[in-house]
């Protein structure tokens, strides 16, 4: 009965019950957690995805959003018991409006994050959320987990480049909070509540989303350094002498770059000798690359840098940057791993570093580490080579966790709960804190039919 009203309400070319064409959704990008699904719903507006949530309503069928399915916790993915459906996002794809003078951009959830990021260039605008999945995660998707990535140092986290929102809420209620504007203090920032809600409070629908000036002249550099606090100093010191044009400042072990290398032969970058740690770095200072050569060539003097190559053009920026997007890819090949992605305060990265590898040379000796990430928001992917599955892969874990916590860091950096860390949250949070997320889900999802299992 209800998958009947489902197809009515998105047509013919809105679901498919078809094995194949259903597979890639039943699994996360990581192929760690395998679902299963009655159909899959990919409706083609904001009436639709609210006909079909009233629809699961009234039935009391569950229903797990998904936008590109990139998610790294398993949050886009339905259970084992074949009972939720799946509602694709990917048909909403529309940009409904550029605002060139008031700097934003209206797109409905589907759109892919490099459309909008080319629709805003087009029109010599930025939007600045870049990741690596940018050529195939969406919109929503990115809201729904307040993604991070590569300019948050420069830009903040998806949360804090989002205007406005429209969701959909668990009994088919479309909320439009769809407004533009930079200042609004009329009651509730009712927006704050889907973002980063993974799909348990509402399904976002669209959003307004900020755009930033074209920063023009872009300089990408690879430096290589000694040690991850040689980072942390790096990034203080171009501070003080650059200011605020670093748009992004990424750390990558020597390993990991090792590991891209085997993934995407030729990619290395081109040092005479080997080093323990890179930064990549994107930096706009409008003096251009004679000045920043200058700049690193300072550093390197000061002992901050041991050697530092700057992009001569877009495409050796592009290549450089390939390098760095491609570092989940060549993980990924590797085999399984434990991903931590955690967040300490910026100045006790190299502390953490040191105090996670004394934890693992007891716990995991031998264990290859796989870190890298976004130093310049205190960000790291401390992931190891092992078996999340294995005892002693859920004993590191923890352990790392714990460190992250007791250094008044996050367990929960940048990728979300999903279902990968639905435990750790009640560990991490207070009861008070997660008594008032219960209270949320609660008031919101009633029947908890929206994305049960993940987050809480
Ligand atoms: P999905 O994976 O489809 O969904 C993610 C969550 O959001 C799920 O809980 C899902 O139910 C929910 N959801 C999806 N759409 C909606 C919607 N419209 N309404 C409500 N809920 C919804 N993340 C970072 O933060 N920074 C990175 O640098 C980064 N790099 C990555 C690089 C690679 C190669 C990959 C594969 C992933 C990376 N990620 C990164 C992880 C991932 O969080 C992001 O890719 C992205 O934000 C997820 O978007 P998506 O459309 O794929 O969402
Ligand atoms: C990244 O920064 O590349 C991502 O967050 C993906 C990952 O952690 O693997
Ligand atoms: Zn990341």
């Amino acid at each position: 009965m209800l998958i009947k009203q489902l197809k009515a309400i998105v047509g013919p070319k809105g679901w498919t019950s078809d094995p194949a064409a259903m597979a890639p959704s039943l699994v996360d990008w990581r192929g760690a957690f395998h679902g299963a699904a009655p159909i899959i719903v990919s409706p083609a507006s904001t009436e639709e995805v609210a006909a079909v949530v009233g629809a699961c309503a009234a039935a009391g069928v569950a229903i797990v959003p998904q936008g590109g399915n990139t998610s790294m916790c398993g949050g886009a993915v339905p259970d084992e018991s074949g009972s939720q459906i799946v509602l694709r996002l990917g048909r909403m794809n529309k940009i409904r409006a550029l605002d060139v003078e008031n700097f934003s951009i209206e797109v409905e959830a589907g759109c892919i994050l490099e459309h909008v990021q080319q629709a805003a260039k087009k029109a010599n605008r930025l939007f600045a959320l870049s990741l690596g999945a940018e050529g195939s995660c969406q919109i929503g998707g990115n809201l729904a987990t307040n993604a991070g990535g590569i300019n948050v140092i420069r830009y903040g986290t998806a949360r804090a480049q989002t205007l406005g929102l429209e969701a959909v809420l668990a009994d088919g209620t479309v909320v439009n909070s769809l407004r533009s504007l930079r200042k609004d203090t009329a009651g509730y920032d009712l927006k704050q509540l889907f973002i980063g809600s993974e799909g348990t409070l509402g399904i976002i629908t669209a959003a307004t989303l900020k755009l930033f000036p074209d920063p023009g002249l872009r300089t990408t550099a690879l430096i290589a350094i000694e040690s991850s606090g040689a980072a942390v100093k790096l990034l203080s010191h171009l501070r003080g002498s650059i200011g605020d044009s670093i748009e992004a400042f990424e750390l990558i072990s020597g390993f990991v770059f090792g590991l891209v290398e085997k993934h995407l032969p030729a990619s290395v970058p081109p040092f005479a000798s080997e080093y323990p740690w890179y930064v990549l770095t994107d930096i706009t200072c409008g003096e251009g690359t004679e000045h920043l050569e200058q700049v690193l060539q300072g550093t390197v003097e000061a002992g901050l840098a041991c050697d530092a190559i700057i992009a001569k053009n877009e495409a050796e920026s592009a290549a450089l940057w390939r390098i760095r997007h491609s570092i989940a890819e060549a993980e990924r090949a590797a085999g399984k791993a434990l991903k931590h992605d955690i967040s300490v305060p910026v100045s006790r990265i190299e502390e953490f570093l040191q105090r996670g590898d004394q934890l693992l040379a007891t716990l995991a000796p031998g264990s290859p580490l796989i870190a890298f990430g976004h130093v310049g928001d205190g960000n790291l992917h401390y992931n190891v080579a092992m078996d999340p599955g294995s005892e002693q892969g859920a004993q590191v874990t923890t352990a790392i966790y714990a460190l992250a916590t007791e250094m008044g860091g996050s367990f929960s950096a940048e990728h979300g709960v999903g279902q990968a860390k639905r435990d750790y949250l009640r560990q991490y949070r207070s009861a008070s804190e997660i008594e008032l997320m219960q209270t949320l889900k609660h008031a919101l999802d009633p029947l908890n039919i929206l994305n049960p299992g993940k987050v809480i």
